[in-house]
């Protein structure tokens, strides 16, 4: 029974690139039948709080006892691991919001990667390694290889760095690029790339949903 952790972090509910791109990865999933399960986080409508202390960084054995860890945060750490851990694959939609990527995001990343329970730290631990993420990257710009803004994308690196070298996921990224470009005047001669962009998106997410979401055998 294969199942999708599917994470949404854009604070617009109401003409999202990343949470439309998000959902069709998950409809193209479920139709695969009713085995193909969906666990939803939406990480802007149910924000995490962040983490209460530095200690929650590191895996239990680990911590300094002498600074306890509050037992919600500890709780909500585990049932947040434990859900990555048990799903199959995970897609997760990140905006770019001021060259980075969305607190509410951040915070989640901040709970999940933890040294000596979801990443290596004195003995190899890589509960993740090899489990397939789909990253929904989303941007009012271009950041691409060769766009004059290359070098200020402080958005796919750092996921990147986290979900992949520091986990050992099997991580795909997608990008929506230009999504401004029919809000922002000077920009409205990208309008035509900015479709063209979506649509290779969207094309993409069903050939990753078809890929992940297919029974095998
Ligand atoms: C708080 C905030 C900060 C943003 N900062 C940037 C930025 O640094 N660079 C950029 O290209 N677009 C920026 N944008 C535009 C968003 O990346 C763009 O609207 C994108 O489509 C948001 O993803 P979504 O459509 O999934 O909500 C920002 C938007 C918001 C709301």
């Amino acid at each position: 029974m294969p199942q999708l952790l599917l994470i949404d972090s854009s604070a617009d509910v109401h003409s999202s690139t990343s949470r439309e791109l998000t959902a069709r990865f998950a409809s193209e999933w479920s139709t695969f039948g009713p085995e193909n399960s969906v666990i939803r986080r939406d990480l802007h409508a149910n924000p995490l709080p962040h983490i209460p202390t530095d200690e929650l960084h590191w895996a239990p054995r680990l911590r300094n006892p002498e600074r306890p860890v509050p037992v919600e945060a500890d709780e909500l750490q585990r049932e947040l691991v434990e859900e990555l851990i048990e799903s199959d694959v995970v897609v997760i939609g990140a905006p770019m919001y001021n060259w980075s990527i969305p607190s509410a995001l951040k915070a989640w990343i901040d709970y999940i990667h933890v040294p000596g329970t979801t990443s290596t730290f004195d003995s190899v631990t890589e509960p993740l390694a090899g489990k397939p993420a789909i990253v929904v990257t989303s941007c009012g710009n271009q950041y691409g290889p060769g766009t004059p803004e290359e070098l200020v994308d402080h958005q796919i690196p750092p996921l990147r760095q986290v979900l992949a070298v520091a986990l050992g996921m099997d991580v795909t990224f997608v990008r929506a690029e230009l999504t401004l470009a029919s809000r922002v005047p000077p920009m409205a001669s990208w309008i035509n790339a900015s479709q063209a962009n979506k649509a290779a998106a969207h094309r993409e997410v069903v050939a990753l949903a078809q890929r992940f979401g297919k029974p095998r055998g």
